[in-house]
């Protein structure tokens, strides 16, 4: 399945100045191999150790290097490369690069793409291994990965310096597959995913509300890797501080009824549904027109009413799409999602553990799926890899569905 999720992604390599930029040639091969279309940009660097012409043929395209270079700006300038691009490859990455990308430079064509690019950015770096194990660089790589930056390698073995170590630009092959591994496939063209994500908000009265501690990043990172699939995605969004991800269609709602509403309203040419929203279970009964004023009780009794079930008015109606659903639980993960599976009658749920720190409102997370035939435990990753490793299996499972 991942074998083939390199098929018509754009993909910017960055090359630069290191002995291994020789090996990009073969890279450039094999990635076109794998039905990707590759744009080279190359920093000044590496044009000493290859020549631009080789990359240029092997990609089929002109390299770009230049960043103040007007002709190049004028045929592909670095943010139309940067808006192109699916996914940005440095092989081989520099310690040198890699200490301008973590420092957030921009005086470069490279880096200045990078900085103007919202895809995902894979780096594989190749260096002497005392360079690697330097502390700079490996402040500067776990820099890089808290900006969900990928790191791919460094091999170990003989150097082209004569030592031996840790630091080995991987094999093109190696990089390849492990690249491969963090694309999201581009097999839902025509497709329609709607998703819902972050909280509700119950109002109280005017001014209160009940509302919960979900952040909205797992579903806004599930409507990006919705679209990295090539789909047409409604974000149905309850309160959050997140901006709208690049071709998502987003509407915002603030009660679990609004959402609803919304759900009901799109859910005729939808295809499939993620239900990633931490929807609120109960709402006050009454909603008090005028604030509630503290000196006129000594106790606020609310009576609270339950809201609907979004995901199950979706798997009770008549219009069946692939039904993916989430749950956040403090206990006994498996036996309650697994129990929600059946009841509201997903085709999948993906579960985790939430409190302390864990689930809402941080960067990481850990998910179990479970559907009817199988389950799939997806370790501690940042939210939009995971996004990504999720929307990889949830394509896999629709396409088995489909076809049976
Ligand atoms: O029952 P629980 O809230 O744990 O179920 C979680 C799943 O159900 C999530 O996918 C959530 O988005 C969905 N849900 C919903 N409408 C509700 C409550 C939960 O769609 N009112």
């Amino acid at each position: 399945m991942n074998e083939n999720s390199l098929q018509d992604k754009k993909v910017v390599l960055g090359v630069t100045g290191s002995i291994a930029a020789y090996k990009a040639a073969d890279l450039v091969r094999r990635l076109r191999e794998k039905g990707a279309d590759v744009r080279v940009v190359m920093t000044k660097a590496a044009c000493e150790f290859i020549t631009p012409l080789t990359l240029q043929t092997l990609s089929g395209h002109p390299v770009a290097i230049e960043l103040l270079d007007a002709d190049q700006e004028a045929a592909m300038g670095h943010i139309k490369l940067a808006r192109w691009a699916d996914w940005i490859l440095i092989a081989p990455a520099t310690a040198d690069t890699i200490a301008r990308l973590a420092s957030g430079r921009a005086d470069d064509l490279l880096t200045a793409l990078c900085s103007a690019s919202e895809s995902p950015l894979a780096i594989a770096p190749a260096m002497n291994n005392k360079m690697w194990q330097n502390e700079s660089t490996q402040n500067n790589i776990r820099q890089l990965r808290s900006q969900s930056a990928q790191i791919l390698g460094p091999a170990s073995g003989d150097q082209a310096c004569g030592e031996q170590g840790e630091g080995r630009l991987l094999e093109p092959n190696d990089i390849v597959s492990a690249l491969a591994l963090l694309v999201v496939p581009a097999r839902l063209q025509g497709k329609h995913v709607v998703i819902t994500a972050g909280p509700t908000y119950e109002p109280i009265d005017p001014v209160r509300f009940i509302g919960n501690r979900s952040s909205g990043k797992m579903g806004f990172a599930m409507a990006v890797a919705a679209a990295e699939a090539g789909a047409g995605v409604t974000l149905i969004s309850g309160p959050v501080h997140l901006s709208t991800p690049t071709n998502v269609n987003r509407v915002d709602v603030e009660t679990a009824q609004q959402m609803h509403d919304e759900v009901i309203k799109h859910i005729d040419n939808c295809d499939l549904f993620i239900a990633c929203a931490a929807v609120a279970d109960f709402r006050p009964q009454q909603l008090e027109l005028n604030k509630i004023k503290k000196m006129e009780k000594d106790q606020l009794p609310l009576i609270l009413t339950p809201t609907l079930d979004i995901v199950s008015a979706v798997t009770g109606g008549d219009k069946q799409p692939f039904v993916v659903g989430f749950a956040a639980e403090t206990t006994s993960v498996e036996t309650y999602a697994k129990d929600k599976l059946k009841r509201k009658k997903l085709d999948m749920i993906a579960a985790n553990q939430v409190g302390e720190g864990r689930g809402f409102a941080v960067d990481e997370n850990e998910l179990q799926v479970f559907w009817a035939e199988g389950s799939k435990m997806f370790p501690m990753a940042p939210k939009n890899q995971l996004a990504r490793d999720l929307m990889t299996l949830i394509i896999e499972r629709y396409n088995a569905k489909d076809t049976t």
